[in-house]
């Protein structure tokens, strides 16, 4: 009976799965007046049974002194802890098998929080290329600020390209931080997570500090990549995109182990970049159908990039479903993620007048940034989401004039090939 505090996460025998401890880990309605669902803490400060207890809680919350044996963290205020976060981060962690996580007010503050936790002046973040256009402003423009220096690789270019930024990185100064987005927005090209584990290591013997490997999972979720099972440090999110799941929410999560979340906590604490009760509560409510929707956006995603792909006015498709898989990256596919996703990107033959016309004249899918949503979007990378990047840059990465970002969403999927195609026709 989970009706106080005892969590049930195993039952003769069977460990459950993380799609059914959604429904109710670390919540006891005992402590809520019975209600099923955990309500919503909306509050910004706890009251204290006594002021001894108050400071109890403060030594704790601040480090000060270690927790005794069944003593846990108590209710402060809503910037160092809530309920609602706290629940929320319980489960988070469940689907990474991670020991903690942390939940943000968006992808970008739990990103920002994480490397300003990381990295000092005099630093060097070793990053892939493309990643979503925000996390590039912020390693190319933000960072060099504060003299953290930015070394970058090109997603999909392999190790030899890796191992060459990562020697440039070290003459540069500590390498504090390896940043990945794999696969990266929007070309979904891969970086190998294994190989970056061996550099960090690598790093460790020559520079005496080992660069904490930080993966931006965004794309595939938590369902269809587990990036510390490969070794990785923390795994950052967008939870606006999948895991929100349903285009009503901007939150973002830090995953991994406690020691590696630490100073990210503190960091977050001094910031106030968690994220609020009722947004919590919202990603409780996703967190419940978080299997489901993934893997019906995968079907229907394959089922649109086939359709795409076999389009006469469709130049190519970049679907990791597509990958070859004899090829280096398709083995690397076979080896680091579980399912291709339901976010894809496709060039249409022509450029941006062609692409433009296209985006204009679908009827269904929503002319929108983001992703992960139960509706589709589709968008124009290069002159949206990474309108940053100097042009360029932009055609190095691929980032083409006539290319198109589409998510899958969990409509029909026939009704979304419908809309490409008449959608196709005007050009
Ligand atoms: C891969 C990736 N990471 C991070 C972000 C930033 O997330 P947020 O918009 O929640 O700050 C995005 C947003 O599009 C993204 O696509």
């Amino acid at each position: 009976m989970t009706w106080l505090n005892r969590d049930v996460t195993e039952i003769g025998g069977q460990r459950l799965h993380p799609e059914t401890l959604m429904m109710g880990y670390g919540y006891f309605p005992g402590l809520s007046e019975g209600s099923v669902k955990c309500p919503i803490f909306q509050t910004s400060t706890f009251v204290f049974r006594s002021a001894a207890e108050g400071k109890r809680f403060f030594e704790l919350a601040y480090g000060l002194s270690e927790p005794a044996p069944q003593e846990s963290a108590g209710l402060i205020y809503s910037r160092l802890n809530n309920p609602n976060l706290e629940i929320l981060e319980g489960r988070l962690a469940i689907w990474d098998g991670a020991e903690r996580a942390l939940a943000f007010s968006s992808g970008m503050a739990a990103i920002s929080t994480c490397l300003f936790a990381v990295c000092r002046p005099g630093d060097v973040v070793l990053h892939s290329s493309p990643v979503y256009g925000g996390s590039d402003y912020l390693l190319e423009k933000v960072l060099p600020q504060f003299s953290i220096r930015t070394v970058g690789f090109q997603a999909g270019d392999g190790t030899p390209a890796l191992r060459a930024a990562a020697g440039e990185a070290r003459t540069q100064g500590r390498v504090a931080a390896i940043y990945v987005e794999t696969p990266a927005n929007p070309t979904n090209a891969l970086v190998d997570l294994a190989e970056c584990v061996a550099i960090a290591r690598e790093l460790e013997s020559s520079q005496g500090f080992r660069p904490l490997v930080i993966v931006d999972n965004t794309f595939l979720g938590p369902v269809w990549q587990r990036p510390l099972e490969h070794g990785c440090d923390i795994v950052v999110y967008s939870l606006t995109k999948y895991v929100g799941g349903h285009s009503d929410v901007v939150a973002g999560a830090c995953v991994g182990s406690r020691a590696a979340l630490e100073p990210v906590h503190l960091m977050r604490t001094i910031l106030g970049t968690m994220t609020d009760p009722h947004t919590a509560w919202l990603l409780m409510r996703s967190l419940e159908t978080l299997e489901l929707r993934f893997r019906k956006s995968v079907d229907n995603a394959m089922r649109v990039a086939s359709f795409l792909r076999d389009h006469p006015k469709v130049e190519r498709v970049a679907y990791l479903g597509f990958l070859d898989p004899d090829s280096e990256e398709g083995r690397l596919y076979a080896r680091q993620c579980l399912a291709p996703g339901g976010t894809f990107s496709f060039y249409v033959r022509g450029g941006e007048r062609e692409a433009f016309a296209v985006l204009d004249a679908l009827q269904l899918i929503k002319l929108a940034v983001s992703l992960g949503g139960t509706e589709s979007l589709a968008s124009h990378p290069a002159a949206m989401t990474h309108c940053d990047v100097e042009p360029d840059r932009r055609a190095a990465l691929d980032i083409g004039d006539n290319m198109i970002r589409v998510s899958i969403g969990i409509e029909n999927p026939d009704d979304l090939i419908a809309d490409f195609r008449q959608a196709l026709e005007v050009i």
